[in-house]
């Protein structure tokens, strides 16, 4: 057996940080087409073994997690972020008790409710900050606002909503600074993002705090939210979660969904906004479904306008907002159909990006083309589809089953990790799309165009400024 190849450097130590952190996508298709779907590269001392193609993202999805993991790769980066005694604070089996506890706040009865919560939070943003009959706008900026009020409103409850334009929104976006590339690379950095960061965190966790407690204190109201569903849960050993528990669960929940869904939303508009056809296909599907009159939608209209999942899942395609997954080898683990054995202390970096643009299995990959998903099996959206070839793990997370998909596209993961948020995701984006397609057509600004990828945050976003010209549709 041998470890896999090593890409070529030139700096000692810093290895290929400059050109993967700046391409990550072309370098690791660079590198693929000469040395094939594993290869190693040096990263700031760091050993990154690259795993690509579907079964690339099956060995690092399904790895043991006695050889592999995935909190001794993100800890340091998520600790700051998300606080203590949660996701990968705790060991793997407290985390899988915690994702299971969450799904349970994430019901189709849940979804129900949210959709006009959803709809009126859109409403209000666009009352205050998309009041003209024209107008060119920071898409990004607007729908990032969206994304927090909608998230905030449905899943952490009415008492944090009603704080947020008291300066909650800024400690999210002072949260979310430390969650960088920088970040992961210099952990022992004393960066002043990362002194903010604990900052902020102690202010939204104090704030959290207090709406437990008065929650606690005036337990004759009823509530059916997301903290509810934290405070009234159990572990399997009978213990409730600590209250610093439940407050870092929604501090999590709420980062894991911000940018993922904020950007997933931005950049579904501006495909639509580069190519009319697309806005006309899906309005004309809107009408037939709804009526001229386009009455809100509710979580059951969704699923009778599949343009609005065919984007979603078109753009999770080209413009995944996660293009690395990583994990750490805690133990030498041999690399399946070959000669490779990954030596403990590399990290595994899977790229279901890179396979769900492969020409091999999404002909014209770099073309924005919803429509190849009416007839496509490849899928894992909202509905439930998934091919998956490879039998059925579950991990016990509820409703629907984790599956270990040997598939092309994973843009929320598999295995013990998979994200629990995929089906909220598609119920806020396309409640967010239908509502603001009904009452705009929107057209990109010529002078910037499609903006490209910004490789400089761990959550991919377009690159800013975002800017789109809004219309109101008479
Ligand atoms: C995990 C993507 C929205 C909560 C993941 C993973 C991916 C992902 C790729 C796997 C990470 C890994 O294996 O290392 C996305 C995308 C989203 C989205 C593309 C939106 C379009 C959400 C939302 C929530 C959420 C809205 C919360 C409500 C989580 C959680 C995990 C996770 C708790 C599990 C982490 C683990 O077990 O290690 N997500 N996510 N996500 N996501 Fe999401």
């Amino acid at each position: 057996p041998s470890q896999p190849p090593m890409v070529h450097y030139w700096i000692p130590f810093i290895g290929s940080m400059i050109t993967f952190g700046m391409q990550p996508m072309t370098f690791m298709r660079k590198y693929r087409a000469i040395y094939g779907d594993y290869f190693t590269f040096l990263m700031f001392g760091r050993k990154m073994t690259v795993c690509l193609g579907v079964d690339g993202n099956y060995f690092v999805f399904n790895a043991r997690h006695s050889s592999v993991n995935a909190e001794d790769a993100y800890n340091h980066l998520t600790k700051p972020v998300f606080g203590e005694q949660v996701i990968y604070d705790v060991p793997n089996s407290v985390l899988m008790e915690q994702k299971k506890i969450g799904k349970a706040g994430l019901t189709i009865d849940a979804f129900k409710r949210y959709v006009p919560m959803i709809i009126e939070e859109v409403n209000m943003y666009v009352d205050e900050f998309m009041n003209k009959e024209s107008d060119t706008i920071d898409i990004l900026k607007a729908v990032s606002e969206m994304i927090i009020m909608t998230a905030s409103r449905t899943l952490l409850g009415e008492e944090v909503r009603a704080q947020l334009h008291l300066g909650v929104a800024d400690l999210y976006h002072t949260l979310d600074a430390s969650f960088t590339p920088i970040h992961f690379l210099f952990e022992w950095l004393p960066l002043p993002s990362y002194y903010s960061c604990k900052e902020a965190h102690s202010e939204l966790h104090g704030l959290f705090r207090s709406i437990i407690d008065n929650r606690r204190a005036n337990n004759e109201k009823k509530y059916d939210d997301m903290l509810h569903v934290l405070m009234t849960s159990k572990y399997k050993n009978g213990e409730p979660l600590t209250d610093v528990q439940v407050a870092n669960m929604l501090i999590a929940f709420l980062m894991a969904g911000q940018h993922t869904s904020s950007a997933t939303t931005t950049w579904g508009l501006l495909m639509l906004a580069n190519d009319h056809s697309l806005i006309d296909t899906t309005f004309a599907q809107m009408k037939e479904a709804m009526g001229e009159e386009l009455p809100d939608v509710t979580y059951d209209d969704l699923k009778n306008i599949p343009m609005l999942e065919h984007i979603v899942n078109e753009t999770l395609r080209i413009r995944s907002p996660i293009i690395q997954i990583m994990r750490k080898v805690t133990q030498p683990i041999p690399i399946p159909k070959t000669h490779y054995v990954v030596p403990a202390g590399h990290y595994l970096v899977a790229s279901p990006s890179v396979s769900s643009t492969d020409p091999n299995y999404f002909p014209d990959p770099e073309a924005f083309s919803p429509l190849r998903w009416e007839s496509s099996t490849v899928g894992q959206s909202a509905s439930g589809g998934n091919d998956d070839t490879a039998g059925e793990v579950d991990y016990g997370f509820g409703s629907v089953s984790l599956k270990s998909a040997r598939s092309p596209y994973l843009p929320f993961g598999a295995g013990r990790h998979r994200c629990i948020g995929e089906q909220f995701a598609y119920v806020q984006i396309r409640t967010i799309l239908y509502t603001l397609l009904k009452k705009f057509d929107f057209e990109l600004d010529p002078k910037v165009g499609l903006p490209k990828p910004d490789y400089n945050s761990m959550v991919i976003l377009p690159t800013l400024p975002c800017l789109i010209k809004y219309k109101r549709r008479s």
